[in-house]
């Protein structure tokens, strides 16, 4: 088969044939069909991102055909259409994943290849009305949009909500789901065509997160305070949230894009009654809640670009330079 290799840090991504794996006990071998861009991918291809191993095959998202079964797994599985859950292993505890969790696409070999191997537990079928496409810019920023916004951060309808980095791919999950549940959404972003698009989405308003003041320019705009902020990058701008937050009002943080918190005051967080809470992708139950949910509100997935695999490297270019606005697809090439 051919599959996309990081063959060391910081170089580019290359093409490579290798062995079709074997399904095993317990796992289904699905023929891909597409698959999508996570930050996460790009982090390893950097080398900085936690156990980044060498040579390795990336990808955490993907769509396909399971065209193989391994022992111990249900026939019916053969031909049928799915989507894949990556993360693996989450554990017991609905709260929390447990310490054997990890995510499809390193340590073990990802979606950007024709053919993955993963547990029978990690697929979910895929809707005949939705496209590989659709599925495949799912799984993982679905998922963690889901969790961020209502496990975790128990968004309610009118609520008022701000999501930061509006361009991102979880952030843009992140703006449809909570429109969908009938809150009252703002964003910021670096970029005019992109707020421009969250509005589009049904978003109220929206700030430049690089302009000084833009936490009062917010305000204003939303008329007060915020019940829930969703941030996914932290750095210098996080130390401005608790002052933007209603009193018991929630930050939930799942990335770390533009650095390091920097000092906060502590009165800030106390005395407003502020929760933040961290979270991480999201548990076997929320990603099928998740599924039900974009079938619910018949939400299209917003993909920004459809690279194919041979261009892959260029994909991971536009995410290099914060172009797209959703989600980068990769269409995988039929084996010959
Ligand atoms: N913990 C988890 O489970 C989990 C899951 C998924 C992602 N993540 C992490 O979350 C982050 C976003 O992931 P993603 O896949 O959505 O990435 P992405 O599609 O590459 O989006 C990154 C976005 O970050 C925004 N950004 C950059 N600097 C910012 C700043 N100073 N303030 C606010 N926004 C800023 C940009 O928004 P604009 O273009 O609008 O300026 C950019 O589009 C990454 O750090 C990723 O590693 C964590």
């Amino acid at each position: 088969m051919q599959a996309i290799y990081f063959t060391q840090a910081n170089k580019n991504c290359s093409l490579h044939e290798t062995d079709i794996p074997e399904p095993g006990t317990g796992e289904v071998l699905i023929q891909l069909k597409a698959a999508a861009l996570n930050r996460r991918d790009y982090w390893i291809k950097k080398g900085i991102y936690a156990g980044a191993k060498f040579p390795c095959i990336p990808g955490s998202d993907g769509s396909g055909v399971v065209v193989k079964t391994g022992k111990n797994v249900n026939n019916d599985w053969l031909n049928k259409s799915v989507i894949i859950n990556p993360g693996l292993k989450w554990g017991d505890n609905p709260d929390h994943h447990g310490s054997e969790f990890h995510i499809l696409g390193l340590p073990r070999q990802g979606t950007l290849a024709q053919f993955v191997s993963v547990p029978e537990t990690s697929v979910w079928e895929k809707p005949d009305t939705w496209s590989f496409e659709k599925a495949a810019a799912l799984p993982l920023a679905g998922l963690t949009a889901y969790r961020a916004l209502f496990t975790r951060g128990r968004l309610k309808k009118k609520e008022k909500v701000l999501i930061t980095g509006a361009g991102g791919g979880v952030a843009v999950f992140l703006t449809q789901f909570a429109v969908a549940k009938g809150a009252k959404v703002y964003v910021s972003s670096s970029s005019e065509k992109k707020i421009k698009k969250a509005l589009g989405l049904g978003v109220k308003a929206g700030v430049y997160y690089n302009m000084e003041g833009w936490e009062k320019d917010l305000a204003e705009l939303a008329g007060g305070k915020f019940d829930l902020i969703i941030d996914s990058a932290a750095g210098e701008n996080f130390e401005k949230f608790p002052g933007l937050l209603n009193v018991g009002g929630r930050i939930v943080i799942f990335g770390g894009t533009a650095g390091k918190i920097p000092e906060m005051t502590a009165a800030k967080i106390f005395w407003k009654q502020a929760s933040i809470l961290g979270t991480t992708m999201g548990s076997p139950k929320d990603f099928e809640n998740m599924l039900d949910f974009v079938k619910k509100h018949d939400i299209e997935p917003v993909i920004d670009k459809i690279f194919p695999m041979v261009d892959t490297e260029l994909a991971f270019r536009q995410m290099e330079n914060h172009e797209q606005f959703g989600k980068i697809v990769i269409k995988i090439s039929d084996p010959f």
